[in-house]
């Protein structure tokens, strides 16, 4: 008997928003309240199939609970379902007082299913994934052993030949890679915190990283260095089959220009 690969579901994936406490705040010249907006606009139409908004960490460029208070306020106005995940610049206890959306640690889509980790620590900027974040893993990896697993967290496992940034990447990769080995379900990783596309198989699995809702970082750069592109998201279509496909979308005819003065974030 034959079947049809169908489209299963489409996550669009939102990262490093850096909003700060209020709608006129700006970080590298840009206004970080407004880019989301654009960013949000600048969405795929809705498709039949079911989709998600992952949003990968920095919501907030300082751990502000205004911060989380506008977020609230522009994802009420979401059609689509979201879940997140924080950052290195995040609050995560302050998070889960304030945001309206819990956090979740697991959404099934189909026969797929997309796990949130928490690669953030308290006061650091690099990635980390705790023993008991690890476990859960573990745990999750074995009870969805017959679905199709996607992995979602702030900090890339892998290098992107961004010397600064690859200082921050999951610090105990070796025991994520492990585990990612032993489990063929997983089929994809999707990061955010380097401001820019990326894509490299890993593990046998395809790692993405997403556009920064506000500002880029330039390609290649071995200390901080902004690039002129502007705001964007990543798409991730999942197919019954197993197989997905994934891009990045960026926003035309901004106006907003980055402040190349700018030394840091
Ligand atoms: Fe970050």
């Amino acid at each position: 008997m034959q079947h049809s690969t169908r489209h299963i579901a489409r996550i669009l994936q939102l990262s490093d928003s850096h909003l700060g406490p209020g709608r006129d705040f700006k970080l590298a010249g840009i206004n970080t309240y407004q880019s989301l907006g654009q960013v949000l606009k600048a969405l795929p139409d809705q498709d039949v199939a079911p989709e998600l908004l992952a949003v990968t960490g920095d919501i907030a460029g300082d751990g502000d609970e205004a911060a989380y208070h506008l977020f609230n306020e522009v994802m009420a106005e979401q059609p689509r379902s979201f879940a997140w995940l924080p950052g290195n610049h995040d609050d995560f206890p302050l998070m889960r007082k304030v945001l309206r959306q819990p956090f979740r640690r697991v959404v099934e889509l189909g026969n797929w299913v997309a796990i949130f980790l928490v690669s953030a620590q308290a006061d650091e900027v690099g990635g980390h994934l705790s023993e008991t974040e690890l476990a859960e893993l573990a745990d999750l990896l074995h009870r969805y052993r017959d679905e199709y697993v996607l992995l979602f967290m702030h900090h890339m496992p892998v290098e992107i030949s961004c010397r600064w940034l690859d200082k921050h990447r999951v610090g105990n990769h070796g025991q994520l890679a492990e585990l990612v080995a032993r489990c063929p379900g997983v089929r994809a990783l999707f990061a955010g915190h380097v401001h820019q596309a990326f894509s490299i198989s890993w593990q046998g699995v395809g790692v993405h990283s997403a556009p920064s809702t506000c500002f880029q970082f330039a390609p290649g750069s071995d200390g901080f260095e902004l690039s002129e592109q502007p705001p964007g998201y990543r798409w991730i279509d999942l197919y019954s089959d197993g197989r997905l496909k994934t891009g990045e979308g960026f926003v035309a005819g901004v106006e907003q220009q980055v402040d190349h003065r700018c030394s840091g974030y």
